[in-house]
C-alpha cells in the first residue's frame, strides 16, 4: 500500500495508482471468461438499477464492436465502455458516429479520472477512423461528467430500435456528442438507424 502525500493511508480499495493507458479490445478478442468478467464489473457498477440486465448481457443494445478497458495495477477492470461505428441520420443528413454505451467506473475507483481516461483513449482511437462524432444518450445526473470528458449536450427527439422488442422507439433525451472532425453536430431529429448503445 502506498502513502498519500500527506502521509495518511488512502481509503480501502483506492490504494493503487491507475495506469495511464486504456486498451482497445475488439469484440472478437473477448473470450467467454472475458465477457463474464465484464458482466460482473457492470453488475457492480450499475447496481442496483441495471444489475439484472448486466447479469445476462455484457452489452445492452448496440451491438458493440470494441471495448475500451482500463485496468488497475492488480489487473481488475477499473473503467469500461463499449462502442461501434454507424451512419445515423440527423435531420436529412447522414452522420458517421461512434455510438457509446456501458460506460462505468468501478465503485472503488470513482473520482480519480478513470472515466475521463477511457474517453481520451476512445478519442485517440477514433481519430484514425471516419467517425465525425462520439455519441451517447444519458440521464441528467451524468451530463456534467460527459461535459468534462469533451461532450456537448443537446436535447433531441431520437428514434431507435428497442433491443428488447425490436420495435421502433421514439423519445426525447440528452444527446451527448463529442466532435472528432472539427465540425458542429447538425440540427434536427436523430434516427439512430438501429439500437441505442
Ligand atoms: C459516471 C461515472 C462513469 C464517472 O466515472 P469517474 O471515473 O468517477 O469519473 P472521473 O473521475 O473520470 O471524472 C471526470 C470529471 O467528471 C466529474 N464527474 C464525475 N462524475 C460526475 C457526476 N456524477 N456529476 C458531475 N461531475 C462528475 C469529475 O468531478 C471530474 O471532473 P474534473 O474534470 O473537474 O476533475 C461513474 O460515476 C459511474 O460508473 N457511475 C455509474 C454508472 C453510470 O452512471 N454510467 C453512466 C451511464 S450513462
Amino acid at each position: 500500500m502506498t502513502s498519500s502525500p500527506s502521509g495518511s493511508a488512502p481509503p480501502p480499495g483506492r490504494d493503487t495508482a491507475l495506469p495511464l493507458a486504456a486498451a482497445i479490445v475488439p469484440e472478437a478478442a473477448l473470450s467467454p471468461s472475458g465477457r463474464a468478467e465484464i458482466r460482473g464489473f457492470l453488475v457492480a457498477a450499475y447496481a442496483p438499477r441495471f444489475s439484472a440486465i448486466f447479469s445476462l448481457y455484457d452489452f445492452w443494445g448496440g451491438p458493440a464492436e470494441a471495448r475500451v478497458i482500463l485496468r488497475d495495477d492488480r489487473g481488475a477492470i477499473a473503467a469500461h465502455l463499449g462502442f461501434s461505428l454507424r451512419t445515423i441520420a440527423v435531420g436529412e443528413a447522414p452522420v458517421r458516429v461512434a455510438g457509446v454505451g456501458a460506460v462505468a467506473t468501478a465503485p472503488t475507483q470513482r473520482g480519480r479520472g478513470a472515466g475521463r481516461a477511457i474517453f481520451a483513449a476512445l478519442a485517440r482511437h477514433l481519430a484514425a477512423t471516419d467517425a465525425a462524432f462520439a455519441l451517447l444518450e444519458c440521464r441528467d445526473a451524468v451530463v456534467p461528467f460527459y461535459a468534462r470528458c469533451g461532450f456537448g449536450r443537446s436535447v433531441r427527439t431520437v428514434t431507435a430500435v428497442d433491443p428488447e422488442t425490436g420495435l421502433t422507439d421514439v423519445s426525447t433525451s440528452n444527446l451527448m456528442t463529442m466532435p472528432l472532425a472539427g465540425v458542429p453536430f447538425p440540427p434536427g431529429d436523430v434516427d439512430l438507424r438501429g439500437m441505442r448503445w
